[in-house]
């Protein structure tokens, strides 16, 4: 057994409880109310930096939740890997539906992770995830086997939409100067199919307000007669995608990269059964763009869903009213070469263009981000499909994911670095959603496979 599985081995239980003790840590960003423990996080992200054995380590302030950063230069002729993470985490609500407290860490086995998986808010995305490259650089300096430089980007504002990561990696080019970064904030296939993440979606986000009569009416007295804005919203929206689950506002498949036959038939070879993605979900069909398969929908198309819609009555009982208001959350995941800003000027003046003249309607842009692509042929994702072949005895398939680190596409153009996306939760693990957790097996997985890719990146030719 190597130095570095010997460590792991004899550390296993207190690297569990190091990572327990940080997912106590309420640190929802959304949520003003936690601001107290989104800082307490970052505090503790930084000394469990320092004790691993990074030098510099700061709790750097920015107009909004600060950065953790920290750093172990060993040889400036080395190469330098800049790993990114974030110490922030989703609101944990609807709570009723937890099995356990979401902050108060629970290890249970499961189908999939027969071994045990945490359950906690922020278990998999990204505590867990992130904690593995903190306990990674323990295992390396306490082993003398650290053979690159390393530096700690970990941020608290992931969750909603990096606001000020841009303002601090524009400011601080220089001390983030790096040869490639490392992110495990994505998923893989299956724990005996490993798989490398090398595309985001991007994002565009926006708010709409259809309004119609200054005040709630009653339903009897003006029903039939003056334009119901819940009903003009639900039919604008109904309206944005044709029977083929196309999107219809003008324009917008305009920058769409066609993904060639070749492609495609390589992405058909990883493993996926439409019947156990349907079991899984409890649903009786998949639904999606026609002349594409499941995972091709969900990573290499763009969508538009409805993330919420409210108005009108919504206590108990019944209440016979039009509404004088309606709104809309409206995601679009982009793919490349998409631009979030050009999208969401698209759909705001097809919105707009769409609505009957007996109401007005309001376009809010929320945040956006870029789509991401990275190749297969660098030196980066090369050391990484190397250490993955080391500890799952497997070369990792490349797998496009359909879900967004805006922040990604940013690095690649302020810093001129790519970035390599090795995510080692499943997709299974309720990111987002109640009962959130992450394998035991894939934590420990995480902590022994970074150790290789350190070994590799140091190895390989540019
Ligand atoms: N870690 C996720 C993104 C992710 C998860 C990518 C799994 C690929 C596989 C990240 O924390 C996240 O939730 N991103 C948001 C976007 C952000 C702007 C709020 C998302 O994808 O909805
Ligand atoms: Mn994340
Ligand atoms: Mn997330």
């Amino acid at each position: 057994m190597s130095d570095q599985l010997k460590y792991i081995k004899e550390n296993r239980d207190r690297f569990l409880e190091e990572l327990k003790e940080l997912l106590r840590i309420p640190s929802i960003s959304a949520d003003s109310a936690y601001k107290k423990d989104v800082m307490a996080a970052a505090e503790g992200v930084g000394k469990s930096l320092k004790s691993a054995g990074a030098d510099k380590v700061e709790i750097c302030p920015t107009p909004g939740y600060p950065i953790v950063y920290g750093e172990k230069i060993i040889d400036p002729k080395l190469p330098t890997v800049l790993v990114y993470g974030h110490y922030d985490v989703q609101p944990a609500d609807p709570i009723d539906l937890w099995d356990n407290d979401p902050f108060d860490p629970v290890i249970k086995k499961t189908e999939i992770h027969p071994e045990g998986a945490i359950f906690a808010r922020g278990a998999c995305d990204d505590k867990g995830q992130m904690f593995m490259h903190v306990k990674a650089l323990e295992v390396m300096m306490q082993t003398n086997t650290l053979s690159c430089n390393v530096k700690f980007m970990i941020e608290g504002e992931e969750e909603v939409g990096s606001v000020n990561l841009g303002w601090f990696v524009e400011r601080n080019k220089e001390k983030l100067a790096s040869d490639v970064i490392l992110i495990s904030d994505t998923g893989m296939l299956a724990n005996d199919v490993p798989s490398i993440t090398t595309g985001l979606r991007g994002l565009s986000y926006v708010e709409v307000k259809v309004t119609g009569p200054n005040r709630d009416l009653h339903s009897g007295l003006y029903g039939g007669a003056v334009a119901n804005p819940i009903n003009i919203l639900t039919q604008m929206i109904a309206s944005l995608m044709d029977e083929n689950n196309h999107i219809t506002i003008p324009g917008f498949y305009d920058d769409v990269i066609e993904i060639s036959k070749e492609e495609r038939a390589e992405m058909a070879k990883a493993p996926h059964s439409d019947e156990d993605y349907k079991r899984k979900l409890k649903i009786n069909d998949v639904h999606g763009e026609k002349g594409y398969s499941t995972p091709e929908r969900a990573s290499i198309r763009p969508t538009l869903d409805v993330n919420g819609i409210w108005g009108g009555y919504m206590g108990e009982g019944a209440k016979t009213v039009i509404a004088s208001e309606a709104f809309a959350k409206i995601s679009m995941r982009l793919v490349p070469d998409q631009h979030p800003d050009k999208i969401t000027k698209l759909f705001k003046d097809h919105f707009e263009s769409i609505a009957p003249n007996s109401v007005t309607v309001e376009v809010t842009p929320h945040h956006g981000g870029d789509p991401y692509v990275s190749p297969t042929d660098n030196r980066g994702y090369k050391a990484a499909s190397a250490a993955y072949e080391d500890t799952f005895g497997k070369k990792p398939i490349p797998v496009r994911s359909g879900g967004s680190i805006p922040i990604v596409a940013l690095f690649e153009r302020e810093l001129g670095v790519k970035s390599i996306l090795m995510g080692f939760g499943l997709d299974t693990d309720a990111i987002h959603s109640p009962n959130e957790h992450y394998g035991v097996f894939n934590y420990f997985k995480g902590i022994e496979t970074i150790p290789q890719f350190f070994k590799h990146f140091a190895e390989m030719e540019d």
